[in-house]
Parts: C-alpha cells; structure tokens; sequence
C-alpha cells in the first residue's frame, strides 16, 4: 500500500450580509462603475459592518464544510487558518476556531502567505495526511480585508472584500485526492502589496496612524505583470508533476484577483472560460478565502464533480505563488 491520498471531502462559506456595489463606491472615491468593471470585472462585494470579527466567518464556514464531510469537530487532528486578517496578533485566531467549534482537541494554527495562504495550507495538510500523522485537516481561508482598506485610496478599496471558505480534507485512496502542490515565495518584491503598520517594524500607535500605515498598499501594475507570469508557470509546474497537460483539467479554480488575470492565464494555457470558475463578479478580491469560497460554490452548484481534475492556483503578497491539482 502506497501512502494516503489527501482528499478534499466538504467544503463551506460564509459571507457578510452587507453588498457594496461599484455605485456605492463612486459615492465614496473618484471612481467609477465603468472603470471597476473593465480594470477588474468585480460589480459588487461584500464588506464586513455588523460588527462581527474574522472567526465568525469562519467557523460558519467551518461548520457547513464539517457537514458536508459528514465528519464532527471532534474529528480533526489540526486545524489550519490561512489569514493575514486574523481576530488579534496573539493567539492565532485558528485557536478560537478550534474552540468555538466544540469538543475539539485539533492543533491548530494561523498561517500567512498572503492570497495565496489557502493553497499553502493545503499543501502542509496534503504532508500531515500522507504521512499518516493525520486523518482529518480542517483548511480555511478567511480574510476581513476591509478593516484595512483606506477608503481614500481608489486603487484598493474597489479590490479587496470579505469572507471566509473551508474545507475538510481526509485521508483517502487513490486516484483521487492532491495529485501535485507547489509553492514558491520571492520576498524581494514584499512591497508589492503591505500593510505596514501594527507589527514590530511600525508598532501601534499615533505616528503609525498619522502616517496611514495600518493600511493595505499595493503597486497594482507591477503585480499584475508577475501575476500572470507566476500563475502560468505554477499551473504548468503542477500539471507536469502530476503528468497532465492543461487539456487535461476540467476546471480551473483561480484566486479571483482580477478578472483580466484570471482571462490571460486561461488564454496562455489555453483553458477556455467555461472551464474556469470565475465569482469575482459578486464576490471581489477575498485573498487567502477566495479560492476555498469559489471552490465550495462550483461544487454545491454540481459543477465540480467526483473525478474530476481541478486545478487551484493563487498569487499574493510575499510575493507568493502556489497552485495545486487535485482528482476531486
Ligand atoms: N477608479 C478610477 N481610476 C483609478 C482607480 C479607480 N478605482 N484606481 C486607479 N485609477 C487610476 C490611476 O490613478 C491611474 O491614473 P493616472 O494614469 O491618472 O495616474 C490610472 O487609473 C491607471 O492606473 P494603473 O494602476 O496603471 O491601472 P491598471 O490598469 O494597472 O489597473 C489595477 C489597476 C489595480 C486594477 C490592476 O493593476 C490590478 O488589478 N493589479 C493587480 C492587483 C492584484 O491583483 N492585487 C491583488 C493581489 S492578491
């Protein structure tokens, strides 16, 4: 017997109420519905205002993809939230979840690489389930990127949105299950996109506000350029690991950054649209939640189904890349 497969086995969401749509925002910022919708294809998002903090989202989340899998809480051996918006720096917000979800002894622990987190944590989960240490990994991806978006600046605050998706993997059998992860880090473009305030660098406090540091920046065209590079590479990188060809995917589930990234690597692999799941239209830039949330909707709408080949791929701050393909 060969080592366990880790198998994707239930998946869930959970969004705030609260739709922001690009009309609202031209009320807001110099902006305008034409301009959001050409540059970025988003129309509307939804922004955290009830007051509620990260892992409430995500343990709704975590509880529909607990169902789905037909397992209970009690089930998981770890717990793994991928966040750069956690509920407080100290402890990691995963150790709530773990908690709040009841009876549950999981370890548990936040990871950060940016909009691609959600690839990264599945990639630790696929090693804990293949080497046996565990039966049951819960893997979230959940971002309140709104608490850091300064409403002064149109070229973030059109982008970035809230929510949370998770997903249940179990140790399984072959053929389904992680055919082939990868991930890969460049830190000397970190500036790409940061949120320079409220760690050590810049601590806490009036002159970090004053400077407007507690809040995300992004140089939107440089990464626009390295993201269509990196995905195509990493997307290549993992079909060739795994011995298939782009022919071969049934669906590719992209971070949903920008809908012209998502149509320029579709175009190089020559994936065509129908067979890439696209929400960024409702949903926004949700970062490390966006592809666990795009993964749970295709699959409740019945378009991802068992056997399939699935192809994930993200990009983010780091900057970071990942991908990973997966027989569903
Ligand atoms: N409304 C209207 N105009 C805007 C605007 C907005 N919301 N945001 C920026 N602009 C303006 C800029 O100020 C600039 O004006 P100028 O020429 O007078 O200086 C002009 O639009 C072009 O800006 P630029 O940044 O070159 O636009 P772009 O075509 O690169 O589109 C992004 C901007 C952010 C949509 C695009 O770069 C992008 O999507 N990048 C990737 C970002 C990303 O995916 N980040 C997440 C990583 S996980």
């Amino acid at each position: 017997m060969g080592e366990p497969s880790a198998l994707i086995t239930g998946t869930g969401m959970s969004l705030p109420d609260n739709v922001v749509t690009n009309a609202d925002l031209e009320r807001i910022v110099d902006t305008s519905d034409e301009w959001i919708t050409t540059r970025t294809g988003i129309h509307e998002r939804r922004i955290e205002r009830a007051g509620k903090p990260l892992s409430h989202y995500a343990i709704d989340a975590s509880r529909k993809a607990l169902d789905a899998a037909g397992i209970a809480a009690a089930d998981l051996d770890l717990i793994i939230l991928a966040t750069v918006t956690p509920d407080m720096p100290i402890p990691a917000t995963a150790c709530t979840i773990q908690h709040e979800l009841g009876n549950c002894t999981a370890a548990a622990f936040d990871l950060a690489a940016g909009c691609s987190g959600y690839i990264y944590a599945q990639s630790v989960a696929k090693q804990f389930l293949a080497n046996g240490r565990c039966k049951h990994v819960l893997v979230i991806g959940a971002e309140l990127l709104s608490k850091y978006l300064d409403w002064e600046d149109r070229s973030t605050c059109v982008i970035f949105a809230d929510g949370a998706g998770a997903t249940v993997m179990s140790a399984g059998a072959a053929p389904r299950g992680v055919l082939a992860s990868a991930m890969h880090t460049d830190g000397s473009m970190a500036d790409f996109i940061s949120l320079p305030g409220g760690g050590t660098l810049n601590p806490p406090g009036q002159e970090m506000i004053d400077q407007r540091l507690h809040y995300i920046k992004m140089r939107g065209n440089e990464t626009f350029k390295m993201a269509v590079r990196s995905l195509e590479e990493v997307c290549r990188e993992v079909l060739d690991n795994a011995g298939l060809t782009p022919e071969d995917v049934d669906w590719l589930v992209p971070h949903q950054a920008n809908q012209r990234i998502i149509s320029a690597v579709g175009n190089r692999l020559k994936i065509p649209a129908e067979r890439c799941y696209v929400n960024i239209d409702r949903i926004g830039n949700t970062s490390a939640a966006s592809i666990p949330i795009a993964l749970d909707e295709a699959v409740r709408e019945g378009k991802i189904r068992d056997g399939q080949i699935v192809l994930m791929a993200a990009f983010g701050a780091g900057l970071t890349w990942a991908a990973s393909v997966v027989r569903w």
